[in-house]
């Protein structure tokens, strides 16, 4: 049965998960997304809706509307950076009628033994193998892969077209970039940033910046 779904944060990310909840919802309506949640409505001539695709999405108020919410309430944080994900989760936990689901978009391929905390994405077309486990509030943009034996941590967001081989571990805050690869049995501590195109071939234990291939840290 559908059920009402309300998105935090007004951006690039939360209009892309509008169309991929328009795609999800041809087959069978699963999420009816009632509005969205922001510091301030975000205008666009005149109206503060926001729509994609043929969903239109109202503003509903600020966080503090979510805090005083007394129903059960599924909410998504559609924001991509690990950091702010993570402030407005820590927020909103303090209402325990906000319910955090998993959002599994169409065209994903997921093996049916993967675990997963609460307030994932799984944005369309990912691939997730066998014995992989995703923390909390993990984003997986469009088109991302994880191998077998994976291990991503909460709040760690993947870009589109991340690509992670078997056996490798990823912390949590990280912001692996736009096509980046990892190759097998890699660790990646916590607070990394891999640059778009970034080809990680050895383990990164402290929190840095890292781009190229083979990725390297920043010089700063
Ligand atoms: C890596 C990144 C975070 C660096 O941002 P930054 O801290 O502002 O750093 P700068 O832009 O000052 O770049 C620092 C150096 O790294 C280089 N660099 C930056 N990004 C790079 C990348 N992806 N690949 C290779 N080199 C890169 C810059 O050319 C610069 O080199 P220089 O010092 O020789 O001039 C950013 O460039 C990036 O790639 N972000 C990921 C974007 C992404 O995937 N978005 C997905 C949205 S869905």
């Amino acid at each position: 049965m559908e059920q009402d779904l309300i998105l935090i944060g007004a951006g690039g990310c939360m209009r892309e998960l509008l169309w991929q909840i328009e795609e999800l919802n041809v087959k069978e309506p699963v999420w009816k997304v009632i509005g969205y949640v922001d510091k301030q409505p975000c205008w666009k001539g005149n109206t503060s809706d926001i729509s994609a695709g043929g969903i239109r999405c109202p503003y509903l108020g600020d966080d503090d509307y979510l805090l005083h919410i007394q129903k059960e309430t599924n909410v998504t944080i559609s924001v991509g950076e690990p950091r702010l994900r993570k402030k407005i989760a820590q927020k909103l936990m303090n209402n325990p009628k906000l319910k955090f689901p998993n959002l599994i978009m169409s065209d994903t391929r997921v093996c049916s033994d993967i675990k997963l905390g609460q307030g994932c994405i799984l944005s369309m077309g990912c691939k997730i193998s066998t014995n992989v486990t995703l923390g909390d509030f993990v984003f997986l943009n469009i088109d991302s892969l994880i191998c077998h034996d994976g291990t991503i941590g909460n709040y760690t967001t993947l870009s589109p077209d991340v690509k992670i081989a078997g056996q490798v571990t990823i912390g949590s805050e990280c912001a692996i970039g736009l096509g980046s690869r990892v190759i097998q049995e890699v660790k990646i501590g916590d607070h990394v940033i891999a640059g778009a195109g970034s080809v990680i071939v050895k383990d990164i234990e402290n929190p840095c910046t890292v781009v190229g291939i083979p990725a390297k840290p920043v010089e700063k």
